[in-house]
């Protein structure tokens, strides 16, 4: 995407590692330095170890299963590899190679849009550089319908007033930016803001879409009419407008958005480059909200929306291992702008949508968001791990209780034998963290010794690299501060041949 030096891409063979244990020590305004607690946190198996029921009934895919030994990672990272192959050519259309990024107009906007602020979001894409750290699809979400289909025809309708001069001219509008558009249909007989479905319109729409310059269609799951309820009904409902995309020739990545519904993460690979696995995210980091009622994902039968980040990062936790290039779990759009979280709040949402290698949608305001916002989803160390050409999500290895929330450690291989380490508090007090290298890095990296490279992605140098290179290579990350709900992301790499012979004479 870029090609500083220090942003060159970069293989590992490594799955995730086992972490078993890392100290805490939390110091709220109540509490003084001498009041720090030192805990162990035990290896965090989740529900990953249950696996029966994960498997799809049409991807004979092993469900992940949690290993103790780096030989074992092995195996499940080959078996993952040939998962992700089988996802990736199911989809059969060669996009999505690594997780989509753009922007999508229904966090911010919701039905009230209109030519002005689709092109208007896509010319912010390009002056403010969104464009040039990758960010290429401009999606209009629900609400761009006239009242009904074509009478004759049946073909989809534009809004005339809200879309005057005519979505094939805003998709020309949006291309000749150099940028791709997207648009949004549900799986149902009406979408979920009440305009008119795709459900037995497939090939109509899809042939529509594609005569307007379409390169992406979200594809939602409301009005179903009772087309769900078990795998077989769901996987068919969506199949068809797989079917119907790929006949049209051109290529139109499939985004599913049927919130996980029948377990849609074991199978939506098969046929969609990404897929929504919760109800809808709303602009708040934590905490339970009945519009959300689900405890687990297994179960959810009412998805709701205003689902917090901390939710739909549990949830994300047990099934990010089915991501892969060509078919990525989507934890929903961004809400990085929209006003309501902290900065470090927004820092930890777009920091572990990028880890879980969740689709980057933008959902903020484009044209009005403030330096710092933009600073937040332009930061290219972070896309990078979200890109990175291996394309393995990272996992959650450990998790320890506190009051109101949990500090949890996530890690996952990169390309180049890099490695990524997150430390997310999301707890409301501030927290020490220390934490040994050796419990999480990959045996070939602990290897090497001194000689691995440690950056901390969010102290930003300049463009041109990771981020503040920390001191020397220790058998510990020493005493990391971590304020109410930061997550601190680190890259780590192998020192380059040629700085590694330097070392070798130093020594
Ligand atoms: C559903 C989807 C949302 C959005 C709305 C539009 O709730 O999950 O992302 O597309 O529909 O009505």
């Amino acid at each position: 995407m870029w090609d500083g030096q220090e942003l060159s891409p970069a293989v590992s063979n490594s799955a995730c590692a086992v972490f078993q244990n890392f100290n805490v020590r939390r110091s709220t305004p109540n509490l003084t330095a001498t009041a720090e607690s030192s805990l162990t946190v035990p290896v965090h198996r989740s529900s990953v170890a249950d696996g029966e029921h994960r498997r799809g009934k049409y991807l004979d895919m092993p469900a992940p299963v949690w290993h103790s030994n780096w030989s074992s990672m092995l195996f499940l990272s080959v078996i993952l590899c040939l998962a992700n192959f089988w996802l990736a050519s199911a989809a059969n259309n060669g996009l999505a190679r690594t997780p989509p990024l753009g922007w999508n107009s229904w966090n911010r906007f919701a039905c009230d849009i209109s030519e002005e602020t689709i092109l208007s979001a896509a010319k912010s894409l390009v002056t403010t550089g969104l464009k040039d750290v990758g960010y290429e699809y401009v999606v209009i979400d629900d609400c761009w319908h006239a009242d009904t289909r074509d009478p004759e025809t049946n073909a989809p309708l534009w809004n005339p007033v809200t879309f005057p001069s005519g979505i094939d001219n805003l998709s020309d509008q949006i291309h000749s930016l150099g940028l791709k558009f997207g648009i949004y249909s549900s799986a149902g007989i009406h979408t979920c803001a009440n305009r008119f479905g795709s459900l037995g319109y497939e090939d109509i729409d899809a042939k529509t879409y594609a005569s307007w310059g379409v390169d992406y269609l979200k594809y939602d799951n409301c009005w179903n009419e009772g087309l769900s309820g078990n795998t077989t009904i769901s996987y068919k409902r969506y199949e068809k407008m797989a079917h119907a995309l790929n006949a049209t020739g051109r290529p139109i990545l499939y985004a599913m958005c049927n919130w996980g519904e029948d377990q849609s993460w074991t199978w939506a690979g098969e046929l969609a480059n990404s897929w929504r696995m919760s109800g809808d995210i709303a602009d708040l980091f934590t905490g339970y909200d009945p519009g959300c009622p689900c405890t687990s994902l297994e179960n959810c039968t009412q998805f709701g929306y205003r689902c917090a980040v901390t939710r739909i990062l549990d949830w994300a936790a047990d099934i990010a291992p089915y991501s892969g290039p060509g078919g990525w779990g989507d934890l929903d759009m961004l809400e990085v702008g929209n006003g309501n979280m902290t900065k470090d709040e927004y820092i930890t949402h777009f920091s572990m949508w990028a880890l879980v290698k969740s689709p980057l949608m933008l959902g903020n305001d484009l044209a009005n968001m403030t330096a710092q916002t933009l600073d937040i989803i332009s930061n290219k160390a972070i896309i990078s791990i979200n890109q990175d050409p291996l394309g393995v999500a990272a996992s959650r290895v450990a998790q320890m209780p506190l009051e109101e929330g949990d500090v949890q450690v996530w890690v996952g291989p990169l390309a180049d034998e890099a490695t990524v380490v997150a430390i997310v508090n999301t707890s409301p007090a501030n927290v020490t963290v220390t934490l040994p290298w050796s419990e999480i890095l990959p045996p070939q990296l602990l290897a090497l010794e001194r000689v691995v490279r440690i950056f901390d992605l969010w102290q930003r140098v300049d463009d041109k690299r990771w981020g503040q290179e920390l001191g020397p290579f220790t058998s510990l990350l020493s005493e990391a501060k971590l304020r109410p709900h930061e997550t601190k992301v680190y890259r780590l790499e192998p020192q380059s041949t040629q700085d590694f012979a330097e070392f070798t004479v130093q020594s």
